[in-house]
């Protein structure tokens, strides 16, 4: 097939698309439900009592009153009583149970049952090992009972569990404990209590065998709240970084924005089949065991930063999300995004604010981007959807954040506060929109963000080009700016944005220069913030007293691209004296990706490099410096370095060219890392012995700094094919007696033909044989692997008896890590990635639509392949479109990426 053969396209899609225009609150209100949950594996039952009331400013007359319900076996149906007939009082119909003829008031009871241990999807009631627990949000509470399963509908909820006592010791659900005891042949029941009204999507019950970890936190107006983290036994020892994230989290919201937690009680459940990180149900927060379980000898200090980070953001989300929740899901940013902002200035505050910024950044051009120039990019807040699972992504999630952040820059942190002190008088208890948060950000600060709104509304990422002019003779210096954004589906045009750019001025030796705008009687000392609102904008600076080096976007004060011409010299300079810590670091990326896409241009085939050019030698000369003399010098930070000698992803390198070669990149960046291994192998030596640690492990953000540096340098000399680098990896690879530095030394190894390269990873897996998460990294590590027989092992490793299918991490770790992290094998010219993802997205589709459809996402992007890559990966997409019974998550994205 060609990409011109147009008798291939797909047809018409017959998908129902939900419009944001199309909003209309609930016709009835449903004030308070009480469910009863006769608890079992294979069939359970849910009895819902529900109080029906009619709001008569929007129910029309003779409307029916559609009930959301989804693989939901009715017993029983009655109203104020009496039984209800079908055909005349209701119909079922795909999406639930339509009520006919709905009364004002009244109550509703239903009985339904389902089977949890069928539910592959993880969406709704299902078991996970031999517990039973249920994911809601987005719409999985139809999936349990008949509901208006929708955000802006706020019930109080009443539950009652019965189970088997010797099968679930433990019942837990939203809100507190009021009754429990034991019942006849063996049953025992538990009453849970919420009483702040709620979403459906909120919802959540865990039965099972499960221990508990408990400590207490004071809120500052001295209330006790017990804090509960709920694993299998064999886990209950790994919980205590999660606890300390979680106490560290509650003092900080209170510090920092004035929130305390508002129930007696605060539970955690460890779950270890999760379609995402963690969900934050009311009171009773359910997390993938990745984002809990934490121990030196099994967690990587990335590991232990993801834990907190998570645990944080769940947290966080009690008052950004469950207080105050989405009208709709078009507005899923609202919490998303501005739940991310929080979790990421928590991290910053906890650890080293640049470090984490960087990251931040470094993961948002990695998948962000891509997503916003590709065929399923969106605004933040989404205008359409056909499945909103669809749409928990980088651009609601990261691009979010990112806008909240502009709120924070250009408001201020006091203005800031004062914006969301204002959302929260407002809207405490309501279900409200991205609008009324901007609202209260603009009223709180008397200020006009209209135009601000276009960041929600306009998806694409917009390029700020730079020019200035510097005049010996007056002394002013002018920057001009001008902003463009790309076309994006169904967005041909966009109109400017406002936006935040942080920025200084050097001097050419490195000095702060101070920055006064004509019209400004003084001048300021740090950095300051232009507003760029127009498409082209100049700004004038006086008294200046020699041509400076402007440092832009400092603190990457937007997500742009921002494009200037700056010299060598002036990036040299950025790099060693900017005062902002992401301009020193983007200043020395931007040398970096000049030799790369220079080295992988397809004009200029020539061999793989083995020189260094001076530019980039110099930056690592001195990012290495302050670590190889006498003593550390003054102030060197090693996870600074450490980020500082990462080269470049391939991921954000494919976003600035205009045809992908995906091997060409990678080549390019191989042949860089070879070449600063070899050239500073003996300052990277001296690095490795200077960080290696002897005392116990610590995971603060010190010491993990050190063991990012001191692996950032023997991965560095391993691709530079150093022999004494090499033999230290393998005794790491199986002895270090940390995670961090096992599995750092395990990646650089299986890159190579070390002798004992298979007898280390066999090792490696007998010695975590028990641990689910550990064997994730396991199998991770090998999809990885730059070794051209990858694909093989993945292939091969799909019938381990250790990998489970039906398990997301596993999929994620295996499947997941060799598509979007190995670049160029599953970009391989043969076809042979696709059609493996291809392969995999058809069959986890058979029972997991939400995992396949986030499978499928490396295969959208075909236009921005070379010629030859574009055929092959749209005939993969063509092929999964044609599945028969392929779901709604699938067909959404594949026919998305098939209209581009
Ligand atoms: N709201 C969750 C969070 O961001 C994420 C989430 C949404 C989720 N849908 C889910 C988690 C489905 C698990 C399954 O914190
Ligand atoms: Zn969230």
């Amino acid at each position: 097939m060609t990409v011109a053969d147009s008798s291939a396209l797909p047809p018409a899609s017959t998908q129902t698309v939900t419009r944001l225009a199309d909003y209309r609150p609930p016709l009835y209100r449903l004030p308070s439900v009480s469910l009863t949950f006769w608890l079992d594996r294979q069939k359970t039952t849910v009895e819902a009592r529900i109080r029906l009331e009619r709001d008569e400013a929007v129910y029309r007359p003779g409307e029916s009153l559609l009930l959301h319900g989804g693989k939901l076996a009715l017993e029983s149906l009655t109203l104020e009583g009496e039984p209800l007939m079908e055909g005349r009082d209701y119909r079922l119909v795909p999406d639930g149970l339509e009520l006919l003829n709905p009364p004002v008031a009244g109550e509703l009871v239903s009985r339904v049952s389902i089977d949890p241990s069928a539910n592959l999807e993880l969406e709704g009631l299902y078991a996970s090992g031999d517990m039973l627990c249920t994911q809601c949000e987005a719409e999985g509470f139809r999936k349990i009972t008949y509901w208006l399963d929708r955000p802006d509908l706020l019930s109080v909820y009443t539950v009652k569990l019965i189970a088997s006592a010797a099968d679930y010791p433990v019942l837990l659900a939203n809100g507190n404990c009021i009754e429990h005891g034991t019942m006849p042949g063996g049953q025992h029941f538990a009453v849970w209590h919420d009483p702040f009204p709620k979403p459906a999507y909120l919802f959540a019950v865990v039965a099972g065998q499960l221990v508990k970890t408990a400590d207490r936190f004071t809120t500052r107006s001295g209330r006790t709240v017990d804090l509960e983290i709920w694993t299998r036994a064999a886990d209950a020892a790994k919980t205590g970084h999660a606890m300390m994230s979680l106490k560290h989290s509650m003092a900080w919201d209170e510090q920092v924005f004035g929130l305390e937690y508002d129930l007696d009680i605060y539970m955690i459940v460890a779950v270890g089949d999760f379609n995402m990180g963690a969900m934050e149900n009311k009171g009773l927060n359910v997390f993938n065991t990745k984002y809990v379980l934490a121990d030196p000898q099994t967690a990587t200090d990335l590991d232990y930063q993801g834990i907190e980070a998570v645990i944080a953001h769940e947290y966080f989300h009690n008052w950004t999300g469950n207080r105050v929740t989405c009208r709709d899901w078009f507005q899923l940013s609202l919490k998303e995004g501005l739940t991310v902002f929080r979790d990421q200035q928590f991290s910053a505050d906890m650890n080293s604010a640049a470090v984490q910024r960087i990251g931040n950044v470094r993961g948002l051009r990695a998948v962000q981007f891509p997503e916003d120039a590709g065929p399923t990019a969106h605004p933040v807040r989404p205008d359409s959807y056909v499945e909103i699972n669809n749409f928990y992504t980088a651009t609601v999630y990261n691009k979010g954040a990112e806008v909240v952040r502009m709120y924070h820059t250009l408001l201020g942190a006091d203005g800031f506060r004062r914006g969301m002190d204002l959302y929260f008088q407002r809207h405490d208890g309501q279900a409200v929109t991205c609008d009324d948060f901007r609202a209260a950000m603009a009223d709180a600060n008397g200020v006009d963000l209209s135009q601000f709104g276009r960041w929600y509304s306009q998806a694409g990422t917009p390029v700020v080009r730079v020019t200035d002019q510097y005049d010996t003779e007056t002394k002013t210096y002018t920057l001009t700016m001008t902003q463009s954004c790309p076309p994006t589906p169904g967005q041909p045009v966009k109109e400017p944005f406002l936006i935040p750019i942080a920025m200084g001025l050097l001097s050419a030796d490195g000095q702060t220069l101070p920055t006064q705008l004509t019209g400004e009687a003084t001048a300021q000392a740090g950095t300051r913030v232009l507003r760029l609102s127009d498409v082209r904008q100049s700004f004038t600076f006086v008294n200046v007293a020699e041509a400076p080096i402007p440092s832009l976007l400092r603190g990457f004060s937007a997500p742009v691209k921002l494009e200037r011409a700056w010299t060598d010299a002036e990036l040299a300079t950025l790099a060693a004296h900017d005062s902002d810590a992401f301009a020193r670091w983007e200043a020395g990326q931007t040398v970096l990706t000049r030799v790369l896409l220079a080295d992988a241009d397809p004009a200029s085939i020539g061999p793989a490099r083995t020189d260094l050019p001076e530019t980039v030698a110099n930056l690592v000369a001195a990012t290495l410096a302050p670590f190889t003399g006498e003593t550390v010098g003054a102030g060197a930070d090693p996870a600074f370095a450490a980020l500082c000698l990462a080269l470049p992803g391939e991921a954000y390198l494919a976003e600035l060219v205009p045809v992908v070669y995906p091997d060409r990149l990678h080549a390019a960046r191989n042949a860089l890392r070879t070449a600063i291994g070899r050239r500073y192998a003996d300052d990277l030596l001296k690095i490795i012995a200077r960080f290696t640690d002897t005392g116990p492990f610590q995971p603060t953000a010190e010491a993990a700094g050190r063991r990012a540096l001191r692996n950032t340098a023997l991965d560095l000399l391993v691709a530079g094919g150093n022999s004494a680098a090499i033999a230290l990896a393998a005794d790491q690879a199986k002895a270090a007696g940390n995670m961090t530095d096992r599995l750092a030394a395990l990646t650089a190894l299986v890159d190579t033909d070390h002798p004992e390269r298979s007898a280390i990873l066999e090792a490696f897996q007998a010695d975590f044989a028990e641990d689910a998460l550990v064997l994730d990294k396991w199998f991770t590590v090998q999809a990885l692997s730059r070794r051209a027989d990858t694909l093989a092992q993945v292939t091969a490793l799909l019938g381990h008896p250790a990998y489970d299918a039906k398990n997301p991490n596993k999929v994620r770790a295996l499947v997941g890590s060799f598509t979007t992290g190995n670049r160029a094998q599953f970009h391989a010219l043969d076809g042979s990635g696709y059609g493996f993802l291809a392969d995999q997205v058809i069959a986890t589709d058979g029972f997991n639509g939400k995992l396949a459809a986030r499978l499928v996402a490396p295969l959208a992007p075909w236009k921005k392949m070379d010629p030859a890559r574009q055929g092959l990966m749209r005939a993969e997409l063509d092929r999964i479109r044609k599945t028969p019974g392929l779901s709604k998550d699938v067909t959404e994205i594949v026919e998305k990426a098939l209209a581009a």
